[in-house]
């Protein structure tokens, strides 16, 4: 999504002001632009396109100024142009706006506007704040920002200069990701802390409805109707080379690697193995509470969606709730059955996805305690949530989740062992989860150090046009986690289904054309699957096996082989889907693609 960043202070702003907006290009966006405040108003410099053709943009006519804003943008209202792209000014062009969000009712207030006389020069929604703020300027630049966005119906995060109110920036949010950084002398707005982390560790997160005004020495948080709101600094724990690629070719590489280590955070201090459960401090549920749910939604987008899946089979399975999964999108439009018995789980890597954040919403609406597992530490739903579970993955830079969605998983054991320690499961089963949890890091590890096998694959397949993936029961969502990995870094078509269900329509599309991924662990299923693959090479396809083990049914069945270690079946989902990640990296790098950051996505999807 967009990216914010901005600086006042001693120094000239321009340098720092284009490298943060590097740090944040990971995000997604389509062009670029800084503003910094000079003598005869505010001076702009944007470009359409990567950041690269900003900096020679600034490289050709040079910019400076000691306050300054910058912005990366991924559109949605007017197409990717210079004129569109952000800082956006008003008519006198002593103001400059920023903007991540949509103005909902840009259109009324655009026609307002120009009848009394102010002239657009882009196609944006963020223009009009722009000029909804010189309308309302009397010489406080905060006071106008104020008056500007009670008129403003949607969503925001915005930073706002002026060479008429000189030396601040006045930064608001509501909907869309803001934070300030504290610095000696100076301060910043960003809307991703990487944007400003070689600068400061100190971060001040904005809430929903609330405004800063920072100058060099001096910040206040207050909300629209003026009022102090008292905040805490956060220190931030995550250092840059922790961002860097770490001698990956990708990020997205570089974090199928973590997964050993992530694996293992997500789990630090939150597994009693000998007493079979987990000690999870963030709850926030009382043990009655746990006892008394009767119902578990677990909402969510995209990969989230799919580890979701897996949890709702581990709960039903083991604490005996029922719970129904949902997707965000659909969740939040629907009339769910949601009372006070429900918990409502939120999963979501950013914690700014806007449809799960407004499901998690509406679920709160309705009377159900959330709960969510969250990666961003500070992010939104981590905020709102009445409780959570921090992943502790780390930052997850490459567009496609991989690091996450194991961890998600792992999450998910973790909640699972807690609900179901106060029910059903005796203590010799919880023991035995955890120690199988226990050892997932090193196994995941051997599946790593065989990635050159995997790779050899992704060189077979490379050119393939249609892919199928297929699973049973723990592993009906990973075929489709491996088929959205697939499809959204390659571009290639990839369909995850129910092993069973090929033969309701899709094995109509087998032929040798068609490489077929099984995952095929020796679980309880193991056998039903076989049949599966043996139906798929009765019709000469391809087929290419995630298993656990030399198994002599499969003999003269596959075509390629992928082995994974032994697990319990819960757990399998956890090892399974690493040679599925390491097989969608490979095939797109292998094509040339932009890995990290696929065409038309972002990393966090914060408008609807
Ligand atoms: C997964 O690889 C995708 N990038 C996408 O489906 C993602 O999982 C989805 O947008 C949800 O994001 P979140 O977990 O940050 O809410």
């Amino acid at each position: 999504m967009c990216g914010i960043v901005g600086y006042v202070g001693p120094r000239i702003a321009t340098p720092m002001l284009i490298e943060g907006l590097k740090r944040m290009e990971y995000r997604g966006y389509d062009s670029a632009g800084v503003a910094l405040l000079g003598d005869d108003g505010v001076d702009l410099r944007r470009a359409k396109g990567k950041i690269a053709a900003l900096e020679s943009t600034v490289a050709t006519r040079p910019i400076e100024g000691t306050t300054g804003i910058g912005h990366t943008r991924w559109a949605t209202h007017g197409a990717p142009s210079e004129k569109n792209a952000h800082p956006q000014r008003d008519c006198t062009g002593t103001i400059a706006v920023v903007h991540n969000g949509i103005i909902e009712n840009y259109t009324v207030l655009r026609k307002r506007l120009i009848e009394a006389g102010h002239v657009f020069k882009s196609d944006t929604d963020t223009e009009v704040l722009a000029h909804l703020i010189e309308a309302a300027f009397k010489g406080n630049l905060e006071e106008a920002v104020t008056e500007a966005l009670n008129l403003v119906e949607g969503t925001y995060g915005i930073a706002v200069i002026s060479s008429q109110d000189p030396d601040k920036i006045v930064a608001a949010r509501k909907g869309s990701p803001l934070l300030i950084g504290l610095g000696d002398g100076e301060n910043y707005v960003a809307s991703d802390v990487a944007a400003i982390l070689q600068h400061t560790r100190q971060v001040v997160y904005l809430d929903d409805g609330e405004m800063a005004v920072l100058t060099p020495t001096t910040y206040r948080v207050f909300d629209l109707e003026a009022n102090d709101v008292p905040k805490n600094v956060n220190r931030i724990d995550w250092d840059l080379e922790q961002i860097e690629k770490g001698g990956f070719e990708h990020f997205m590489l570089k974090e199928i690697f973590e997964q050993p280590q992530t694996i293992e955070n997500t789990m630090r201090g939150r597994l009693v193995t000998e007493e079979g459960f987990s000690k999870l401090g963030g709850l926030n549920l009382t043990k009655q509470e746990m006892l008394d749910l009767e119902h578990i939604i677990i909402t969510a987008c995209g990969t989230s969606w799919h580890s979701a899946l897996i949890g709702k089979l581990m709960i039903e399975d083991l604490a005996r709730i029922r719970v129904d999964v949902e997707y965000a999108s659909e969740f939040r439009y629907r009339n769910p059955i949601v009372d006070d018995k429900s918990l409502c789980v939120v999963i979501s890597q950013s914690g700014e996805t806007a449809d799960t954040l407004a499901a998690m919403r509406e679920a709160k609406r309705r009377g159900a305690k959330t709960l969510g597992l969250v990666n961003v530490v500070g992010s939104t739903i981590a905020r709102e949530d009445d409780g959570g579970i921090y992943l502790h993955a780390g930052p997850e830079i490459g567009v496609a989740s991989t690091k996450a969605f194991t961890s998600q998983v792992i999450a998910l054991t973790l909640l699972t062992l807690k609900l179901a320690r106060l029910r059903a499961l005796s203590v010799e089963k919880g023991r035995a989860i955890a120690q199988a949890m226990e050892a997932l890091p090193a196994q995941v590890q051997q599946i790593l150090e065989n990635a050159a096998a995997v790779e050899a694959i992704a060189d077979r397949f490379r050119d393939a046009t249609n892919f199928l993936y297929l699973g049973r029961g723990y592993n009906f969502p990973v075929a489709l986690e491996g088929a959205l990995k697939l499809k959204e870094i390659s571009y290639i078509h990839a369909e995850g289904y129910p092993a069973a269900e090929m033969k309701h329509g899709p094995i109509a599309l087998i032929d040798e054309n068609m490489p077929v991924v099984f995952i095929a662990p020796h679980d309880s299923v193991f056998e039903k699957v076989v049949s599966n693959i043996s139906e798929v090479k009765a019709r000469g396809g391809r087929v290419i096996v995630i298993t656990s083990r030399e198994e002599p049914s499969l003999a003269g069945k596959i075509d390629f082989e992928i082995r994974i270690p032994e697990t319990i079946d819960m757990l399998y989902p956890v090892l399974a889907v690493v040679p599925l990640q390491l097989l969608a990296y490979y095939i797109a790098a292998k094509r040339g693609l932009n890995v990290d950051q696929p065409r038309n996505l972002a990393k966090s999807v914060t408008v609807e």
